[in-house]
């Protein structure tokens, strides 16, 4: 096969733009759901008129039936993905909606995949493992975001190891993923940051991957001029509708991309922060960025430089290496503004975990699309950097 052969990803239906969670209820009787598992967190099934209660009042209307598992945790765990799988089975449910950002996307895909792949979820760590189809899964997103609702990742964490691992398969995409913007209004300043910076990272990541292509290019510029254009003023304003709704499309376009191009050592080495120190992913990756990109910055300068502009830096009449480095200079300034932490010290980060998670993040399902081939000390000296910052 040339380079330019390769199999493009698309989900299958998605609904996009305010007032769509209405059509919740008909679509899931279109899918022959009968008794879904509603996978979400107590506090957004305790919002009035929030996500939870729009989905539940649509089903309700559609006449299908639910049971409802709240125990959504951040950074989902092997356990609770074992207790979904429990109460479908217990109540007889025959399929999942997903209520949430990641971590409720990321639950229910777990749950899915050990109903019908098999119960020990750690041996189906990697690419394309599965083998079976999941049950029927509809993803109602409230964040953005990391993109799960609509990609092939689902990472869970070994609570026994510290662990996280990534779950990649065609067979992970939701049926239909909900993009409602007015979902996500009350989401609060620092969460919107930081899945912002993550859907931001998303967009950055798979445009210096060694497997973008001209497809997932042109969704990632996009994604970072929209992310750029509206990201600081949804953090400013949760209520600013025009914002969350450019977010949401930048999430769906970055998560359309790195569900192909696929991401890099920023995602590889965030996997071993969370997992170690149970820290937000968003802000993980964030803290991350400025010093992996500066450390790839050699492997593509040009694609540096354009990434600059993308940002909205002036490089006219600047060398390609300076107009790269100020690309660098332009993550550091988003992150800042956003009021993400400077240092991983802030996470609880320990220099005495630095090898171990580098040579845990060369292994992750991420590492081998990075656009420059490191060693575990260069990865070391990356979490260094992160941790000196100041
Ligand atoms: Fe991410």
């Amino acid at each position: 096969m040339s380079e330019r052969s390769y199999d493009f990803l698309m989900p299958s239906v998605n609904f996009f733009g305010p007032g769509v969670i209405e059509k919740i209820g008909e679509r899931a009787k279109m899918l022959g759901m009968k008794k879904p598992v509603i996978v979400t967190d107590k506090f957004l099934e305790g919002l009035k008129d929030g996500a939870v209660q729009q989905t539940l009042a649509s089903l309700d209307e559609a006449g299908v039936d639910y049971v409802i598992y709240n125990g959504v945790e951040p950074n989902p765990k092997v356990r609770n993905i074992q207790e979904v799988k429990k109460l479908y089975e217990e109540s007889g449910a025959d399929s999942i909606i997903t209520v949430g950002g990641g971590s409720a996307h990321d639950t229910g895909k777990g749950a899915g995949i050990i109903l019908t792949n098999g119960d020990d979820i750690t041996e189906l760590a990697g690419i394309e493992t599965l083998n079976n189809p999941l049950p029927p899964l509809i993803a109602v997103n409230t964040t953005a975001g990391t993109g799960s609702e609509l990609t092939r990742h689902a990472v869970i964490t070994n609570e026994e190891t510290h662990l996280k691992f990534v779950v990649v398969s065609w067979r992970n995409i939701p049926l239909v993923s909900f993009n409602d913007p007015t979902l996500m209004l009350d989401v609060p300043a620092s969460l919107t940051a930081a899945t912002g910076m993550d859907a931001f990272v998303q967009a950055i990541e798979p445009y210096v991957s060694v497997d973008h292509n001209p497809i997932t290019d042109s969704q990632c510029i996009e994604a970072i001029k929209l992310i750029e254009g509206s990201l600081r003023e949804a953090v400013a304003n949760g209520h600013n509708l025009e914002a969350r709704t450019a977010m949401v499309e930048a999430e769906m376009l970055a998560g359309m991309a790195f569900n192909n191009a696929n991401l890099g050592y920023v995602h590889a080495m965030a996997h071993q922060l969370g997992g170690q120190y149970d820290a937000p992913h968003g802000v993980c990756c964030a803290l991350l960025l400025p010093y992996v990109e500066q450390y790839n910055l050699i492997a593509d300068p040009q694609r540096f430089a354009e990434l600059a502009e993308f940002m909205g830096e002036n490089t006219d009449g600047l060398s390609t290496r300076d107009a790269a480095e100020l690309s660098i200079k332009a993550m550091k300034q988003m992150s800042e503004d956003v009021g993400i932490p400077k240092s991983i010290k802030e996470i609880g980060a320990k220099p005495e975990d630095f090898r171990m998670m580098a040579e845990n993040a060369l292994k992750d399902g991420n590492a081998f699309s990075n656009p420059r081939k490191g060693t575990v000390d260069d990865l070391v000296k990356i979490f260094q950097a992160a941790y000196d910052a100041e």
